[in-house]
């Protein structure tokens, strides 16, 4: 089939996931019934120090489980993308454990690190997007690293274009897109060999309100079909307003984690 032809196709795949989720939800709704299978995310006594002195985390313990909706809110400096870098095993802790998928990333062999990672999705705040290749290479490319045959690329692709709301602009190169729709590509990406969990640090840092809101809109979708959601922002108005699982940190340490939470005022 020609990439003319990619637009034929619609949300159809997510309208199965959702069908298929709607049995997960029940058990994922109740962080605080549900049991030790339910955990996605666990960090026990956590720290990572760079330097002497000060350590980024301090002895943070935290779990998250299956389709939570988490916001990581704090002052600059409080440890959020240090956090953020530990579950990607981009960075390793000082002290402390650390189990993302079931997978203990602090003895996970280097050789497995690169497949450990496909494991999750991951946006960040400057989208990251191959400057060279258009929004369908730029997702594509996602699938083709795990080796995902063309048959499937050319379904998996304009599904995942149709449900970030961008399957019209698929041959557009990332400097003809808004900042909105970069970060949407980036959704797009992280998203297309269906993730357990994304993770995003600041994903609308560089976005007006009204993208910010699209893509927290796109999270709160993506969420709802089962994927567990770890958001870092400083956007006050959003947490706010979208009533979630809230974690405050500060100077390394967790100081609050709210059920249906806000953004605590920093002094
Ligand atoms: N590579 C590094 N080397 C040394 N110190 C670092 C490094 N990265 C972060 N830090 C320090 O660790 C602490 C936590 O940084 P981190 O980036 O996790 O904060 P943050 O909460 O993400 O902040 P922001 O909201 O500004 O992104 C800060 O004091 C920072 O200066
Ligand atoms: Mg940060």
């Amino acid at each position: 089939m020609s990439i003319d032809k990619i637009e034929i196709y619609d949300i159809r795949v997510l309208c199965i996931e959702r069908s298929m989720d709607k049995g997960m939800r029940s058990t994922v709704r109740g962080r605080t019934v549900a049991g030790d299978n339910d955990t996605v995310i666990l960090m026990e006594h956590v720290s990572k120090a760079y330097t002497v002195g000060v350590p980024a985390l301090n002895d943070v313990t935290l779990h998250i489980n299956k389709g939570e909706f988490v916001f990581i809110v704090g002052d600059s400096g409080s440890g959020k993308s240090t956090l953020i870098k530990l579950l990607l095993r981009e960075l390793l802790p000082t002290s402390g454990k650390v189990i993302v998928n079931g997978t203990d990333v602090v003895r996970l062999k280097r050789r497995s690190i690169p497949k450990f990672r496909r494991s999750l999705g991951v946006v960040f705040q400057d989208f990251r997007l191959l400057k060279d290749r258009n929004v369908y290479e730029n997702v594509a490319f996602a699938q083709r690293i795990i080796q995902m045959p063309n048959r499937e690329i050319r379904k998996n692709v304009p599904s995942i274009l149709s449900t970030v709301g961008l399957a019209g602009k698929y041959k557009a190169r990332p400097k003809q897109l808004s900042g909105g729709e970069q970060q949407r590509v980036a959704l797009a990406r992280a998203l297309v060999n269906k993730p357990k969990i994304l993770l995003a640090d600041e994903p609308t840092g560089n976005l007006d309100p009204k993208n910010s809101w699209e893509i927290m809109n796109l999270l709160e979708k993506i969420n709802n079909n089962g994927t567990t959601v770890l958001v870092v922002t400083h956007n006050r108005e959003i947490v706010n307003a979208m009533q979630k699982r809230v974690i405050t940190m500060k100077k390394g340490i967790i100081v609050s984690d709210e059920e249906k939470g806000g953004y605590i005022d920093e002094d």
